[in-house]
């Protein structure tokens, strides 16, 4: 598949976008300072807090927020379990069928589990995996991004 680029430079903090690269969904979310602050205490929650597992989470990934800008998340939109569609699930404090101090993440409807805002899966859910981060890289100038 050719890869697809994206304008990012308007994509309001707190929402996301989703763009098809290869027939898949790919999330664009743009993250706010509190969202961003959010996930550095989540670590014991998760399977794979800091991506070490292979496969998911390109190199230049391979940080805290498991992106190459820390505002601007870009992931597959495909649970790492069986492969639903994972819901949006992005703001913070208690929502049906999630914890009560949810701090914004993706729910995926099939089996349960449960990813914060860096795709990272929450323990002793069924998804082995955090979601994938694709590749991508950034225009010179910043305001777009190209999958693939
Ligand atoms: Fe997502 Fe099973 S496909 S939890």
């Amino acid at each position: 598949g050719a890869p697809v680029e994206v304008d990012v430079s308007n994509i309001p903090a707190g929402q996301m976008i989703t763009v098809e690269w290869r027939g898949k969904p790919v999330w664009i979310m743009h993250r706010t300072p509190e969202q961003l602050a959010a996930l550095k205490g989540l670590d014991p929650e998760l399977a794979d807090p800091h991506s070490d597992r292979p496969g998911y989470t390109p190199e230049y990934a391979k940080n805290e927020y498991r992106s190459r800008k820390p505002e601007l998340f870009v992931c597959v939109g495909i649970c790492t379990h069986l492969g639903c569609s994972p819901t949006p699930a992005l703001a913070a404090g208690p929502q049906p069928g999630l914890p009560a101090d949810w701090q914004g993440g993706f729910n995926c409807p099939c089996h349960g589990s449960t990813f914060d805002l860096a795709g990272r899966v929450f323990s002793n859910k069924p998804a082995p995996d955090n979601l994938e981060v694709p590749p991508y890289s950034y225009s010179a100038d910043g305001t777009r991004i190209v999958v693939g």
